[in-house]
Parts: C-alpha cells; structure tokens; sequence
C-alpha cells in the first residue's frame, strides 16, 4: 500500500513537472503577441535553400492562402504556376542559360536555387492586378513561413524572361492565359540560412494628428 502511495506522488509530481515544461515551439510563439505575428516578424527573404523540396500537399496549402489574399473586386485578376518538378525547373533555367550566353550563370541565379518556384501574372486588363498580385504573394510567403517553409519574393526573373525574347518558350511552357502578364516569382523551400531583418525606416510611417 506505501508503495502504491509513493508511486502515486511520484507519479503526480512527474505529470505536474511535464506540465510546466513549455514546448520549444511555445516558447518561440511566447516572443511574440501571437502566432500571426510571429509569421510577419520572423519571415526574411531565404537566398540558401536545402536541396529537399516542399510537399505537394504543404504547397496545396499554401497556394490556398494565396487565393484567399484581398483583391480587387474579387476579380481574382492573377494566375498562378507552381514549378515544383526538378525537370521543369531544369527545362525553364536551360532555355534562360541559352538565351543569356556568357550571362547565363547571373541570368539563371535570379531564382536564387530555391526548389519551388511560384511563377505570377496578372491580367493586364484590370488597372490594380499588380497590387492582387502582390497581395497573393504576400500571402503565399506568410502562410509557407507558417509551416516552417522558406521563402523569397523575386523581381528579376520578370525582366530576365519578359525583356529576352529567347525566353519566349518559358513562357508557353507555364502556359499563362491571353491577356495576361508575368509579373511576380516566389521561390519557396526549406532554408539552409537564418538572415536577420534587415533594419526598417521607422520614420516612413507618420500618425496624422
Ligand atoms: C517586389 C519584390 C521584388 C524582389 N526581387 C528580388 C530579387 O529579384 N532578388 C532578390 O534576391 N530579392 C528580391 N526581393 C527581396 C527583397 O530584397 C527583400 O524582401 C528585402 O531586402 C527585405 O528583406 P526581407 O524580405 O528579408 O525582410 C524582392 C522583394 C520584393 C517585394
């Protein structure tokens, strides 16, 4: 019976010690207000990936918070192409290195070797489909920061591929709509990098008083 007594305090004390033991993931939420925040605050722009690359079924995920971004008159006014097959990525970077020549290795590091490309374009005839676009992305980077998935938003593929015309063929191959623009990459994959924020201009944001 004292044993079975001693074994129930032991036992007690042990849950109660499990208890105040805070996850890891608990105490880096704790830094911030919550979880929401803590996205916005810790996503940086990842320039070194892993070679692993993100599952279909994450990315699914993913591309449905990007859907779900504010925008324009709910004219959706963006498509969007996941490269997610290392092959493709391969087709896309060996037509971008032909055209590009002896620039090729610049040309082809625009994609700053992230495993998953997200390639954006917004329908030319609505006047605010950069800013759905942008939005898209936005959401797209804090969702994937979310579940632990790297990102970076890129400009430069736009006028490596839009300003080349033997970069014509990527374009068919993502096969984007008529009437519709490239204008936006995300790359998206595990980071091999923990950069720090960059430092923001405060002063940029005044309260009218
Ligand atoms: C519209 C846009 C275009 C960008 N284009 C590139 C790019 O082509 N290459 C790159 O390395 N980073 C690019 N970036 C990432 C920015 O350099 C980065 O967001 C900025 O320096 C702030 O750093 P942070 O994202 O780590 O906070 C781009 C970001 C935005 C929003």
């Amino acid at each position: 019976m004292r044993k079975i007594k001693l074994f129930l305090v032991v036992a007690c004390v042990a849950m109660l010690a499990a208890c105040n033991t805070k996850p890891a993931e608990t105490e880096k939420e704790m830094k911030y207000e919550n979880e929401t925040i803590a996205s916005i605050m810790e996503r940086r722009s990842i320039r070194k990936y892993k070679p692993e690359t993100v599952a279909r079924e994450t990315l699914e995920k993913i591309m449905e918070c990007g859907i779900n971004a504010p925008n324009g008159q709910n004219k959706q006014s963006w498509e969007v192409r996941v490269v997610d097959n290392p092959k493709v990525m391969a087709e896309i970077n060996a037509v971008i290195a032909e055209a590009y020549g002896d620039k090729a290795e610049m040309a082809v590091g625009c994609f700053r070797g992230a495993p998953v490309m997200v390639f954006i374009a917004r329908d030319l005839s609505y006047d605010f489909s950069a800013y759905d676009c942008g939005l898209l992305a936005e959401n797209i980077m804090l969702s994937a920061q979310s579940l632990g998935v790297g990102s970076i938003c890129l400009g430069s593929p736009v006028r490596i591929i839009n300003d080349n015309e033997a970069c014509a063929p990527v374009l068919e191959r993502l096969g984007f709509s008529e009437g519709y623009e490239f204008c936006l990459c995300v790359g998206l994959g595990y980071a091999d990098e923990a950069p720090e924020a960059k430092p923001r201009m405060k002063e940029k944001v005044k309260f009218v008083e």
